[in-house]
């Protein structure tokens, strides 16, 4: 029988859990996922390569190794799959950008004690500023995340063999789901709600894929702008639903299902937790965020979704699973 001591290995780990922030988004900063892709495998090339020193090099592999990112075999260094698919850049679903992003949001954390016990935010909360500059920053960054849940919100609704449809997308930042959705199927048209300079962002996008002839947006508060009624073939409200309340949710689920055509589907994307809050790991940690930054956000259970949808007046939800996000599509 083994006699399993706890050692203080995790605890650790977890305390300094900041070492992998600093690590992940120092080397995206570099390009270091780049450069072993295209071959720089040892310490002296990836520093020749990524113009940094030699030393600091080897620091970032020892880390990136530690972390899971990168492996070493017989001296040489090269990308996990997880590193080659989401950090290497050029690549669609590339989160170099947010990993570098993160490294600037570390210092915030700080005020979660504080947050803690007030239940709030201690300074603006982000998500309720009308143009706040944040999003200007986070929006393309976070672009590549929705490449996976985008991709499989298209299938699950057999866009691209759907014809002439119509979406409506709330909250839609980049216009990441909008530039995928209109590549996919070259008949649909879609329209974009946002803060008028995060629109901008999304126009650029667009235009730079050759579909902004089939690209609207709408500049506003989705909270007060009025959706229209029997318009869309599908609505789309992804990674919204965590910054709102459940009486939020409710009303905006109340008026998009007005907004669809008989038929229509809406989907929602977020970081959805089991009924018991038991998992996923991803989306309870998330709940830190929402506390950090927004006055009643969160991440809401299964149940939860579907109670808002059944009772704005869809009939049949469905749930997918895009990890860490999940899909629910209600029509
Ligand atoms: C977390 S981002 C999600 C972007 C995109 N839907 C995605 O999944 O990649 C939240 C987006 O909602 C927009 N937003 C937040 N509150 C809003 C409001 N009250 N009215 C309009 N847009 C809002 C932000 O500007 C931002 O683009």
């Amino acid at each position: 029988m083994t006699n399993h001591q706890p050692t203080p290995d995790t605890v650790l780990q977890l305390i300094n859990g900041y070492w992998a922030t600093g690590i992940v988004g120092a080397a995206a900063g570099h390009a270091v996922f780049t450069h072993l892709e295209n071959g720089a495998d040892t310490p002296g090339l990836l520093a020749a390569r990524a113009k940094i020193s030699e030393r600091g090099a080897g620091t970032l592999l020892d880390g990136l190794v530690s972390v899971g990112l990168v492996e070493l075999r017989e001296g040489r260094y090269r990308n996990t799959a997880e590193a080659s698919a989401y950090l290497v850049e050029g690549k669609p679903a590339c989160l170099s950008g947010f990993a570098r992003l993160k490294l600037t949001h570390m210092g915030g954390l700080a005020a979660l004690p504080e947050v803690v016990r007030t239940g709030g935010p201690v300074t603006d909360p982000t998500t309720e500023v009308a143009d706040n500059p944040h999003w200007e920053l986070v929006v393309p960054a976070i672009a590549a995340q929705s490449v996976p849940a985008a991709t499989l919100a298209a299938q699950v609704l057999g866009l691209p063999e759907a014809g002439e449809v119509s979406i409506l997308d709330v909250g839609g930042g980049s216009g990441i789901y909008s530039a995928l959705w209109l590549e996919a199927n070259p008949r649909a048209r879609s329209t974009q709600l946002d803060w008028e300079p995060i629109n901008n962002i999304a126009r650029r996008l667009l235009e730079e894929r050759g579909l902004a002839d089939r690209f609207t947006c709408v500049d506003g508060d989705f909270h007060t702008t009025d959706f229209g009624e029997g318009l869309y073939d599908v609505a789309l409200y992804s990674h919204i639903a965590h910054q709102e309340s459940p009486e939020q949710n409710t009303e905006v689920f109340t008026r998009l299902r007005r907004a669809l055509k008989p038929g229509g589907a809406l989907v929602v994307c977020d970081y959805v937790v089991d009924d018991d809050r038991s998992g996923p790991a991803f989306p309870l940690l998330f709940a830190s965020e929402m506390l950090l930054k927004s006055n009643q956000g969160g991440t809401w259970r299964r149940t939860e979704y579907r109670d808002w949808l059944l009772k704005a007046g869809f009939g049949d939800v469905s749930f997918h699973s895009a990890p860490p996000a999940t899909l629910a599509v209600a029509r």
